[in-house]
């Protein structure tokens, strides 16, 4: 005949069950937590990769080609600033080793890369940083600058126009000025 369990015992026995079973429930349910949280972010982070893989980085840059009209728009010894704010070019008829030629220089002094400005009565251009000058045709005759500015690459376009392609650099003291593809030779 068994001896029937005191009171206190069996309460203090049924507190630790329900204790453990709490215990036990909570353990599960944080491990269920955590697993579907983990599931989640995983999804997540393949979903941002996928965003990604659909839009990649694509950096637009301003196109490099312009078209600058006609070149009987071009007068005798003319100096265009029409395309210095917007694209940094001056447009030049004049002559370069006795030839002439229309061509595109590029609105950046060669010392420390300030824009120079167009002086028409003094026909120059001349650096409001340093004082460095150039003339006509870009050729540095004072100042710090060490070297002509540079030209742009020019050509007539399909449509008869003027089109300059600032991606294409050409240098004086390189003898790169000779390059048929940095002028367009007129009479
Ligand atoms: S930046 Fe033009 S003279 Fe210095």
């Amino acid at each position: 005949m068994s001896t029937p369990e005191a009171p206190g015992r069996a309460a203090r026995g049924g507190s630790r069950r329900g204790f453990f079973r709490s215990c036990c429930r909570y353990l599960c349910g944080s491990f269920l937590a955590t697993g579907f949280t983990a599931l989640v972010a995983t999804c997540v982070m393949w979903l941002l990769g996928a965003w990604r893989f659909m839009f990649p980085n694509v950096v637009i840059e301003a196109p490099t080609k312009f078209s600058a009209g006609f070149p009987e728009d071009y007068g005798a010894g003319q100096v265009d600033s029409q395309y210095i704010a917007q694209h940094g070019v001056w447009i030049v008829r004049h002559e370069y080793e006795g030839r002439p030629q229309i061509y595109a220089l590029r609105a950046v002094c060669t010392h420390l890369g300030c824009t120079p400005t167009w002086l028409e009565t003094e026909q120059r251009f001349k650096c409001p940083c340093h004082g460095s000058g150039f003339y006509k045709d870009g050729i540095n005759f004072e100042g710090p600058a060490p070297r002509p500015l540079e030209r742009y690459a020019i050509r007539i376009a399909e449509d008869g126009q003027l089109e300059v392609d600032k991606s294409r650099k050409y240098q004086e003291e390189l003898g790169q000025w000779l390059d048929p593809e940095c002028f367009i030779e007129v009479g």
